[in-house]
């Protein structure tokens, strides 16, 4: 049989693939074989991540420095890959910025600097990867948010912003799936040791709460949404289009919800 986890021969395009979950996704592609490419904005983190792929799984791999508020940036990223890497099959979107603030403690432009991040940059990215995916078998995930349909205190730049994503991801499942295009979202619950839980949990309390609000009793790893990742974009899924797949232990089923009650709770007073 042919195994459907072999990217031998593809390539996997992950914006905001420098670091924490996203650069997961992007190591787990290149141990299946796929040519890797990743973006964000800081030259030393793409260094950074660029010299990890190579060091841990060998094979074919580029770095490009963008800020996805830029289109311009954005189609050069997309320009560089298919040069240095040839046909792009894979995009994984996932650049994000948090903060924890409530409504009025953030500005005007607190606000729209996470939503210029997760939603517009969002925008433009799969807008840029159009040309180069606008055929049959091409896959696209966005890293998305239990935020897009929790709504949670301190997290309203978030929680709208990650909406619009889920939003994207289903209007853009319809108007691209006659070119045989697949968009899903994969939500990913609470991962350890990343900057989005670093940010949400900055004390050992809340550390320590976290695994147990999880059903599972455990936090998510990289691994956990790169393996989610792998399945999305390989053939076994090639019915699959339009789905904001939560890989989360059952953490938005309500857990999601009182922990962040407990980080209101601590942040707040
Ligand atoms: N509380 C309230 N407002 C905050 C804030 C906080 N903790 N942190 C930043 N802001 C506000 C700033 O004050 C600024 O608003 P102002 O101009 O009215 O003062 C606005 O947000 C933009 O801040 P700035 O630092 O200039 O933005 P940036 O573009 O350099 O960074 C962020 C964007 C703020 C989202 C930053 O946190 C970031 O780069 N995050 C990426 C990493 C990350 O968040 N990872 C987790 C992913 S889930
Ligand atoms: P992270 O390590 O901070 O990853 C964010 C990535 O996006 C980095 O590579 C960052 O690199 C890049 N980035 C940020 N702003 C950018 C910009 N303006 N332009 C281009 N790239 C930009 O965070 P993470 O916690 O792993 O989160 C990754 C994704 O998972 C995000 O979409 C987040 O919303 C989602 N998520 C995370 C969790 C969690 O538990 N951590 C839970 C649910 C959802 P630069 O700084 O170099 O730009």
């Amino acid at each position: 049989m042919i195994n459907p986890f072999d990217f031998n021969g593809k390539t996997v395009f992950v914006f905001g693939g420098t670091s924490g979950i996203n650069l997961g996704i992007a190591h787990a592609f290149a141990e299946q074989g796929a040519k890797v490419a990743v973006a964000s904005r800081s030259q030393d983190k793409v260094d950074a991540a660029v010299s990890a792929l190579l060091q841990h799984d060998g094979g074919e791999v580029a770095g490009f420095c963008a800020d996805v508020r830029n289109p311009d940036a954005v189609a050069a990223a997309f320009s560089g890959a298919s040069q240095a890497l040839g046909q792009i099959d894979v995009l994984v979107s996932g650049a994000a910025g948090n903060f924890p603030a409530t409504a009025l403690g953030m500005s005007p432009n607190g606000f729209k600097s996470v939503v210029d991040i997760d939603l517009l940059g969002s925008f433009h990215v799969l807008r840029a990867s159009y040309p180069y995916l606008a055929k049959p078998g091409a896959t696209i995930i966005n890293i998305s948010a239990p935020q897009a349909f929790l709504p949670m205190e301190l997290q309203a730049h978030v929680c709208a912003a990650k909406a619009g994503v889920d939003m994207l991801t289903r209007v853009l499942a319809m108007e691209w799936g006659e070119q045989g295009v697949r968009v899903n979202s994969i939500v990913p619950g609470p991962i350890g040791g990343t900057e989005g839980m670093e940010r949400l949990a900055p004390t050992p309390a809340l550390k320590a709460r976290i695994a147990s609000t999880v059903p599972l009793r455990r936090e998510g790893t990289p691994r956990d949404i790169a393996n989610a990742a792998i399945f999305l974009a390989s053939p076994l899924a090639s019915y699959i289009s339009g789905v904001v797949l939560p890989v989360d232990g059952g953490w938005s089923l309500g857990g999601a919800t009182a922990f962040m009650m407990e980080v209101t709770a601590a942040i707040k007073h």
